[in-house]
């Protein structure tokens, strides 16, 4: 597994924004998926400075958000749909009919995420994941004990990614719904790449245990031990709480790159 901690929250978004830039001139028609929080906003304000100064295409990439609150209205200022446009989609040349995200108002939950499932898999799979990960290991809103097996499906949020997320809802958990669609473990891990993000001393347990811990349904971001081509970029304080790697490190402008 590969790990890259940058000293700073501003180099760790450059260094996601560079991996998504790299992906997007080998194909322009790469498919990914995206995440919504607190830490990719760097990452999504990098990918716009690079559209809108360097002229990055994004035109034929498809986008598919990796879960989607059930039950809050497309335009509810704290659905994902309203994030990803609001600080990203909006400001690229993405074809809005290559945009994907669950609709959270869904009379059928489980029939809105099957479909998803198969819109993911006809459009030949995802070329390209981006993470984040929750205190407790999430990804995606694939919460501790979700089987690795999973498709994208209905989900009921842990209590600790209430509290976090309560902060997107005027600090109110009982403002946070209580059940969401997301990708599953087996969507994510068919990616052929992914980079997850993590930012702030909050976040270094859950990535020391997803780089040295066992691979635990437990823990769902420690199933990335298992994928082939998976980068994780931290910042200083995410990174905090990781061994040294036994083959020393790389390194770079900004970052160190460990192989685990
Ligand atoms: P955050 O969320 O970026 O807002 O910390 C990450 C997650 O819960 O997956």
């Amino acid at each position: 597994m590969k790990v890259i901690v940058a000293d700073n929250y501003e180099i760790m978004s450059k260094e996601a924004a560079n991996a998504v830039a790299a992906q997007v001139k080998k194909n322009p028609y790469s498919v990914f998926a995206f995440p919504a929080g607190g830490t990719p906003i760097g990452f999504y304000a990098e990918l716009t400075r690079m559209h809108k100064e360097e002229g990055l295409d994004f035109s034929h990439i498809s986008g598919f958000i990796l879960d989607e609150y059930i039950g809050l209205p497309k335009d509810h200022e704290s659905s994902y749909r309203f994030f990803i446009h609001n600080k990203f989609f909006n400001h690229i040349n993405i074809n809005p009919e290559k945009i994907h995200v669950p609709c959270g108002l869904a009379k059928y939950p489980e029939e809105e995420a099957d479909t998803y499932e198969r819109i993911i898999k006809g459009t030949g799979g995802i070329d390209f994941a981006v993470l984040g990960i929750g205190r407790n290991g999430h990804i995606g809103f694939n919460e501790p004990r979700t089987e690795f097996g999973s498709r994208t499906r209905p989900i009921y949020l842990a209590k600790r990614t209430i509290e976090a997320n309560a902060r997107f809802f005027g600090g109110d958990p009982d403002a946070v719904p209580r059940q969401a669609i997301s990708m599953g473990i087996r969507t994510i891990m068919n990616s052929r790449e992914i980079i997850l993000l993590a930012s702030g001393v909050e976040k270094s347990h859950a990535i020391s245990q997803t780089v040295h811990g066992p691979v635990t349904e437990m823990l769902p971001s420690s199933v990335l031990q298992l994928h082939p081509n998976c980068t994780i970029i931290v910042d200083e304080d995410a990174g905090s709480e990781l061994k040294p790697s036994p083959n020393g490190f790389v390194p770079g402008s900004g970052v160190r790159t460990m192989i685990y």
